[in-house]
């Protein structure tokens, strides 16, 4: 759908504008949520509304009155039956720049669609590279937030190593990749970073783990260390584009045998299902 949703009304992309005074123009001040539509239905949406809802508060700005029917109307009124949406939320236009926010601002809100590119089973099977990076974001990871430019850097970093991801490093510890969640196999348990600031709580990654659990898999939520994850069996990333992406090798670590894993595959396959069947 080229229509996107602004501040309570459907306008043509193209025709959709905002005020270069607006805090998130000027600051990055302002948090997002991107959720997957299939088959016109909203992905997990109570789950990634109640993230948002975390992050707004994280950031001192209040929930958002009817988002999720606003959201809604974007999914009924959309011919597209697969696709995400993006929503963004600003502290909104103020007259004057100044770090210092109001607190009577009124939000910009914006719900537009995009499409992702999502890999195929060849794709993931065949599996992918990663490249081990310094963690140099801030210190708010748990908070969405639109300001992305640490994000930005890693993430172009790793496509320019032809790699996926670029896997985070902070203390010796994985935090998470730059747009993705991270798990990890070593003899047959299934672990992956226990949440803290220092990583966004994603809605795939705890999709992932009650999947699992209903197979009698519990993943382990533990620290993992940088020699953990270049020794361990199996490395996955994730995220509400591509729920599993195997990873096989890292910068020059052959991960496990250098081939996508059974528990890889298996978490491929169970999202795969349960989604397809959503
Ligand atoms: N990013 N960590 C970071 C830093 C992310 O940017 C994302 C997702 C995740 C996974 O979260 P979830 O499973 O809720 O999508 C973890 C989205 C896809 C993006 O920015 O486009």
């Amino acid at each position: 759908m080229d229509d996107i949703f602004l501040n309570g009304n459907f306008i043509a992309k193209s025709e959709a504008s905002i005020s270069i005074m607006d805090r998130g123009f000027l600051f990055g001040d302002g948090v997002y949520e991107l959720i997957p539509v299939y088959n016109k239905k909203p992905f997990l949406i109570n789950k990634h509304l109640a993230r948002l809802k975390n992050s707004l508060n994280m950031i001192g700005m209040q929930e958002i009155d009817n988002i999720k029917e606003d959201i809604l109307k974007f999914i009924n009124r959309s011919n597209e039956t697969n696709y995400h949406i993006y929503l963004h939320i600003t502290r909104g236009e103020q007259s004057y720049r100044n770090h210092v926010y109001p607190n009577d601002i009124k939000p910009t809100i914006m719900i537009m669609s995009e499409k992702y590119p999502c890999f195929n089973e060849i794709q993931i099977t065949a599996g992918f590279k990663a490249t081990v990076q310094n963690d140099f974001r801030w210190q708010k990871s748990n908070i969405k937030s639109i300001s992305l430019l640490g994000n930005v850097l890693l993430k172009k970093h790793a496509s320019e190593n032809n790699c996926y991801e670029s896997l985070l490093i902070k203390n010796d510890l994985l935090t998470e990749g730059s747009a993705s969640n991270v798990f990890i196999v070593k003899d047959k348990t299934v672990y992956t970073p226990k949440l803290n600031k220092d990583l966004l709580p994603g809605v795939t990654r705890n999709f992932l783990i009650e999947i699992l659990d209903t197979k009698n898999i519990s993943v382990k939520e533990t620290d993992i260390t940088l020699n953990n994850l270049l020794n361990s069996d199996e490395i996955w990333c994730s995220s509400s584009t591509n729920p599993v992406v195997p990873i096989i090798k890292v910068d020059n670590s052959i991960i496990g045998k250098g081939k996508v894993g059974e528990y890889s595959l298996l978490a491929f396959k169970e999202a795969q299902e349960f989604i397809t069947s959503y």
